[in-house]
C-alpha cells in the first residue's frame, strides 16, 4: 500500500491506467493518477450530436422518457471524450413529475411547474412516486449500461430535496430562489412535509436506479448556497443525511456523491454527518481548503469554473494546473464546479481532457 501513497510510483500509475475503471478504483480507495474525470451536464447543448438528437425528440421531457434517445445522449460525451463516467440523461424534475405535479419545459429550456403553495396544492401530490412514469429512465439505464465499456462507470442521480422543492414551490427557474426561501420562513411545517416526501421519493428513485445498473448516484443540491447556515442544516444537510442512511439500508454498498453547491462554511462537517463517499464542490470553494479540511476518507470532486473552460487558453491552463496541485496525493474526481455551459467550444473540452490525462503529476 505504501507505494500507492508516496507518489507516482510504478504501481501507482499501473493500478489506474486508462483501461481500468478509474472512477470505481478511486471510490474503492486508490489515489489514481491521472484522476478519473467527467463533467456535470456533459450530455447537452455544447455537443452538435446532442443538438441533432434533441431536434428529433419533441419536448425535452419526451426526450428524457424515450429510452433509445436518452441512452444515446448518455453515451455521446463518453464516445467523443472518453470520460471515465457517463451520467444518465434525464433531469432532476422527473421526480415532481412522477409525484403528479404538472411539469413542462419551455422552448427556451426553462422548466414550468404549477407551484405548490397551499395545503390544497400539496394534497394533490401522490403519496409516493408513480414508478411507471419513471420506468423509461430505468430502461435508459439498462440500455446505457449494456453499451458502456467496463472501464466506464454509469452515474445515476436525483436532485436533493431542497433543490427540488425550490422548483416545486417557485414553479420556475430563479436567480436566488426567493420564493422557496420565503416559503421556508413562512410555511415551515408545509415545507417540512414536502421535504419528507422528497426524502422518501429520492430513496425509492435512487434504489431503483441502482437496481437498474448504475455504479454510483449523485445528489444535486444546486441551491444549497442560497440558505443561511442555520437553514442549511435543516433543509439541506438533514435531508441528504436521511437519504444516505435509508438508501444504505436497502443497498449497503451504495456509492454516494453529494453536491451541496455552496460556500466552505457549510461543508466542514457535511461529510462526517451525512456519510457520503464523494463531496462535489462548487466553483466558489477553495480546493486547497477542502483538501486540508475534509477527511481523506472522502473523495473530492470538482471544481473547475465552467467559465474558465468556456474561456480556454491561459486561463484554462492555469485553473486546471491549480486544481491538480491542490489535490495532489489525495483521491479526486476531476469535474467542473457546475454544469458545462452551452457555448463552450469543443476544442476547449478536448484540451481539458488532454491536460488532466497528461499533466496530472
Ligand atoms: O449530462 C448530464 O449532466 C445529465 C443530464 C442532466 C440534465 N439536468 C439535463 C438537462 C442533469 C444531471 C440535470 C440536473 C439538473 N436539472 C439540475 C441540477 C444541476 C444543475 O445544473 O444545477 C437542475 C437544477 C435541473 C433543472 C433544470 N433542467 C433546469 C433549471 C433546466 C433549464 C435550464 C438549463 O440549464 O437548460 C433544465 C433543462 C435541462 N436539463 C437541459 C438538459 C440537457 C436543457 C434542455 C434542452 O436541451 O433543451
Amino acid at each position: 500500500m505504501f507505494f500507492l501513497i508516496i507518489g507516482r510510483g510504478v504501481g501507482f500509475f499501473e493500478n489506474c491506467d486508462l483501461k481500468t475503471n478509474r472512477f470505481l478504483k478511486t471510490l474503492e480507495g486508490e489515489v489514481c493518477v491521472p484522476p478519473p474525470m467527467w463533467l456535470m451536464r456533459q450530455a447537452g447543448r455544447y455537443l452538435p450530436e446532442y443538438q441533432a438528437l434533441r431536434a428529433k425528440a419533441g419536448s425535452f421531457l419526451d426526450f428524457c422518457y424515450t429510452p433509445p434517445l436518452a441512452a444515446e445522449a448518455t453515451l455521446q460525451p463518453v464516445r467523443r471524450f472518453r470520460f471515465d463516467a457517463a451520467i444518465v440523461f434525464s433531469d432532476i424534475l422527473v421526480v415532481p413529475d412522477a409525484l403528479g405535479q404538472k411539469l413542462t419545459f419551455e422552448e427556451t429550456g426553462g422548466p414550468k411547474l404549477d407551484p405548490i403553495l397551499t395545503p390544497k396544492d400539496f394534497g394533490r401530490l401522490h403519496a409516493e412516486l408513480d414508478r411507471r412514469r419513471l420506468d423509461p429512465v430505468l430502461e435508459t439505464i439498462a440500455r446505457a449500461k449494456a453499451q458502456l465499456a467496463a472501464d466506464t462507470a454509469l452515474i445515476g442521480f436525483c436532485g436533493a430535496p431542497w433543490t427540488v422543492a425550490c422548483y416545486m414551490v417557485g414553479g420556475k427557474s430563479s436567480p436566488d430562489q426567493a420564493a422557496a426561501r420565503l416559503f421556508a420562513y413562512r410555511e415551515q411545517a408545509m415545507l417540512q412535509r414536502l421535504i419528507d416526501l422528497l426524502v422518501e421519493a429520492s430513496v425509492d428513485y435512487l434504489s431503483w436506479q441502482i437496481e437498474a445498473g448504475v455504479d454510483a448516484v449523485q445528489i444535486f443540491d444546486t441551491w444549497a448556497g442560497v440558505l443561511p447556515c442555520s437553514e442549511f442544516e435543516r433543509w439541506c444537510l438533514e435531508p441528504v443525511k436521511a437519504i444516505v442512511a435509508k438508501l444504505r439500508l436497502r443497498h449497503k454498498a451504495a456509492r454516494i456523491i453529494a453536491f451541496p453547491k455552496g460556500p466552505e462554511r457549510s461543508l466542514a462537517d457535511f461529510t462526517a454527518r451525512t456519510k457520503i463517499d464523494v463531496l462535489g464542490l462548487g466553483t466558489c470553494v477553495d480546493l486547497q481548503w477542502a483538501a486540508e479540511t475534509i477527511s481523506a476518507g472522502v473523495v473530492l470532486q470538482g471544481n473547475l469554473d465552467p467559465l474558465a473552460l468556456a474561456a480556454g487558453g491561459a486561463a484554462l491552463e492555469r485553473a486546471v494546473h491549480g486544481i491538480l496541485q491542490a489535490v495532489k496525493g489525495r483521491r479526486h474526481i476531476f469535474n467542473l464546479g457546475h454544469g458545462i455551459l452551452p457555448h463552450t467550444p469543443l476544442s476547449h473540452v478536448a484540451r481539458l481532457v488532454e491536460m488532466v490525462r497528461r499533466d496530472a503529476d
